[in-house]
């Protein structure tokens, strides 16, 4: 092929900046996106990232006005053995919070993953683990009194048709293990909100249904559960917005506080390869939109905030969680603000 002087330096500008590792921002990186909200701004952090990486420090501290811990409070990591606790690395989070104004959400006091050993090869009588559960519920929510805001106190309790997920708390203790941890976390922190929180509930109202009348039948009990974390974890266009406000809206109506609690936008769930990523993230910002707007309708004093599962698509679980290429947060992996950044700046 005979290229001419002029395409040729056409070719080589092009050539240079698609593959050049810095994207030119698409909008300017300045504004705190928190101070524009009328609700929390919150992202999901990881003290290893905030220590060792200047820019992830600086935009988790400088635009977001909650964190979520996103690994460290897991049972694996904060209860290890059953008598050892690790608080060294939640105590700083909890610190730099404080020092920053910033709110801490605990991720998560009950899961059938990230499970230490003593707990997934757990035997023994009910009693003894109703006493475990105690331990270690009271034990950690009353660690982090007035330092944490609210909890994720079960987490993913549900199969997808609306039945009890047969997780070893439910083996060891038996179906009102959940009704346990919420009361033991209330004796232990009366002042801290707590959550149930799940994924799918907006898409699939039979496993909402059967949250919803769990939550509400633990209020009839006394036992009040402040809210409802939905974990967001979608693809393109998927919930839509009518089941979005559905789903909102139901959980509203009962005043239960609704928290966007692990938010990411896979751009690419089905592992293909990505020719565009441009329009693919207009795409995201598009469908980000959709769901901002369907959040706005939610009564302001039931809107906990809007958790991001991580800072930049480099922190981001979903690559290495499934194994593929996918760009689900607001900033790319150089920290540079995505179209769905900016589209936030637009619209909060
Ligand atoms: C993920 C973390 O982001 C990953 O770093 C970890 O390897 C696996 O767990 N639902 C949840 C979160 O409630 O705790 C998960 O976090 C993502 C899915």
């Amino acid at each position: 092929m005979n290229l001419s002087g002029p395409l040729y330096f056409l070719l080589l500008t092009l050539t240079f900046f698609s593959c050049s590792k810095n994207a030119p921002s698409v909008c300017p990186a300045d504004g705190v996106l928190y101070q524009q909200a009328a609700f929390p701004i919150g992202a999901a952090v990881n003290p290893i990232r905030l220590n060792h990486v200047s820019e992830y420090n600086r935009i988790a501290k400088g635009q977001f006005n909650s964190w979520t811990t996103e690994n460290i409070m897991k049972p694996e990591n904060m209860h290890p053995e059953p008598d050892v606790y690790n608080w060294i690395e939640a105590d700083a989070l909890a610190d730099s919070c404080r020092q920053y104004g910033i709110r801490l959400h605990g991720h998560t006091l009950l899961w059938h993953q990230a499970l230490p050993d003593w707990i997934v090869n757990g035997r023994g009588t009910r009693a003894e683990w109703r006493q475990i559960l105690k331990d270690h519920v009271r034990t950690i929510v009353g660690h982090f009194k007035g330092r944490v805001a609210s909890w994720d106190v079960v987490n993913e309790a549900f199969n997808e048709d609306g039945t009890l997920r047969n997780s070893i708390w439910r083996q060891l203790i038996g179906d009102d293990y959940i009704e346990l941890a919420f009361a033991y976390a209330r004796e232990a922190d009366p002042n801290v909100l707590l959550f149930y929180n799940d994924y799918n509930l907006e898409s699939n109202p039979q496993k909402r249904a059967a949250v919803h009348d769990l939550l509400n039948r633990l209020r009839s009990r006394g036992i009040q559960v402040d809210g409802i974390g939905l974990q967001m974890h979608v693809r393109l266009h998927e919930p839509n917005a009518s089941e979005m406000t559905a789903c909102f809206s139901e959980f509203a109506a009962d005043h239960y506080k609704i928290h966007l609690s692990e938010l990411d936008i896979s751009v690419n769930p089905l592992s293909k390869v990505i020719s565009d990523k441009a329009s693919l993230f207009t795409e995201q910002a598009q469908y980000l939109e959709q769901i901002i707007r369907c959040y706005q309708q939610v009564p302001a004093a039931l809107q906990y905030g809007i958790t991001f599962w991580g800072v930049s698509d480099a922190d981001s679980w979903i690559p290495a969680f499934y194994n593929r290429e996918d760009y689900p947060l607001l900033y790319d992996q150089q920290y540079v603000p995505k179209p769905a950044y900016c589209l936030l700046k637009k619209i909060l």
